[in-house]
């Protein structure tokens, strides 16, 4: 089974299993990762929103003009930005790396 790793806003590692047809998201659900996904999936938020490894990034389908559209809204968007719910696990997929950005909810406290 291929695995994926997520890194979180501490820089810390977690390599999981990543199988196949899965999203990024239901992934990270199953291994409790910190990850929002407010609409499960729907498009509809961007708080699934994760920052893909770049030789990754570039073998991923591109992102539709509607999840373009809620990356706008992502915080923290970088060139290589994605909603992890729009990430599909494949076979060439495995060892797939994608960082947590710097949480949504700290710049709630913040306010
Ligand atoms: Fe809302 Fe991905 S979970 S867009």
């Amino acid at each position: 089974m291929p695995k994926m790793n997520f890194i979180d806003a501490d820089g810390n590692n977690k390599e999981v299993d990543a199988p196949l047809g899965l999203s990024v998201l239901e992934i990270a659900h199953k291994n409790k990762i910190d990850l929002e996904g407010a609409c499960e999936g729907s498009l509809a938020c961007s708080t699934c929103h994760v920052i893909v490894e770049e030789n990754f990034f570039d073998q991923l389908e591109e992102a539709s003009e509607d999840e373009e559209d809620m990356l706008d809204l992502a915080f923290g968007l970088t060139h290589t930005s994605r909603l992890g719910c729009q990430i599909i696990i494949t076979e060439e997929m495995d060892g797939l790396t994608v960082k947590l950005p710097a949480a949504t909810r700290n710049m709630m406290v913040d306010v």
